[in-house]
């Protein structure tokens, strides 16, 4: 399959797939979204595919968040669909009945780091950095990142991480249990597949249920919350001061609630 924004790569029964906008630090925009969720399709459909690696292009950013840019061209009111959208692709990842870990080789920022999280488990380079720096722009995360960040670090933390979008590196990641392995950028995907091997030993049929039942250990309705409350925040003058200036290379001025 042909894409624009992703590549893609069958070795053996692994399918890599690899986010691919260096010049934008792999920022998400629709395309990237569009074709990350055909791209899932096929993992579900295609009986060579057994597991699934996700990692961005280039040596500096995994995904350095959603397309700040394409924010701009969104309309106030559809801020909470489009916080569904996303989060229906990424529960596509998070419900795959095969394994999906996530690459991070650089920056894993907003919908980055909710890219990652969405994966069943992830490994980091030692320059990976985590955030959800959203509040600067006005914004709180849309993708899953309020709910799966808590989950993954719990509650303090999460709090912190997203209110004051501070980046953490990734042995932090690491002692938080964002991540289970840290390695240099050059042995990170080996490390992830040779983790990926050890489980494509197992009964695929016994690995898809693990999947099943772990997801359900955290089956609630804050996914839906997260995007109504995305939805209000992008309608604000905070989120059009925070991209603008963002997108202006200044600091934002935000309005006092
Ligand atoms: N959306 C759109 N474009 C982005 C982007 C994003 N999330 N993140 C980076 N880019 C673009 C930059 O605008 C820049 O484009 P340009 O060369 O056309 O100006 C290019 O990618 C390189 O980024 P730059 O900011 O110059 O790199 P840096 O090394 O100075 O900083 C970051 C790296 C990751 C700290 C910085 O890019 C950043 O803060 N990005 C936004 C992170 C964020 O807020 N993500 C959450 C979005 S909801």
């Amino acid at each position: 399959m042909n894409y624009s924004t992703l590549k893609t790569e069958l070795d053996d029964h692994i399918f890599i797939i690899t986010i691919n906008r260096p010049d934008k630090l792999n920022a998400l925009n629709k395309t990237v979204l569009e074709e990350l969720s055909d791209a899932m399709d096929k993992v579900y459909n295609a009986k060579n595919i057994m597991g699934v690696i996700i990692t961005g292009a280039g040596e500096k950013a995994f995904v350095a968040g959603a397309d700040i840019l394409e924010f701009t061209t969104v309309k106030d009111n559809e801020g909470e669909m489009l916080a569904k959208k996303g989060q229906r692709v990424f529960f596509k990842i998070e419900n795959c009945t095969k394994p999906v870990i996530a690459a991070v080789n650089g920056f894993a920022l907003g919908g980055g780091c909710e890219l990652a999280m969405a994966c069943h488990f992830r490994l980091a380079s030692t320059n990976a950095k985590f955030g959800q720096p959203e509040v600067n722009l006005g914004l709180i995360p849309g993708y899953g990142g309020t709910q799966r960040l808590t989950m993954l670090v719990g509650k303090g933390k999460a709090m912190e991480l997203m209110m004051t979008g501070n980046m953490i590196g990734a042995d932090e990641a690491k002692s938080l249990g964002l991540v289970n392995y840290v390695e240099t950028q050059e042995h990170l995907i080996t490390k992830t597949k040779e983790i990926l091997n050890t489980i494509l030993t197992k009964s695929p049929l016994a690995i898809s249920k693990v999947i099943e039942a772990v997801n359900f250990y955290f089956n609630k309705d804050g996914f839906n919350e997260e995007a109504k409350l995305f939805g209000q925040v992008f309608s604000s003058d905070d989120k059009k001061e925070g991209t603008a200036a963002f997108l202006e290379k200044r600091k934002p001025f935000f309005k006092v609630k």
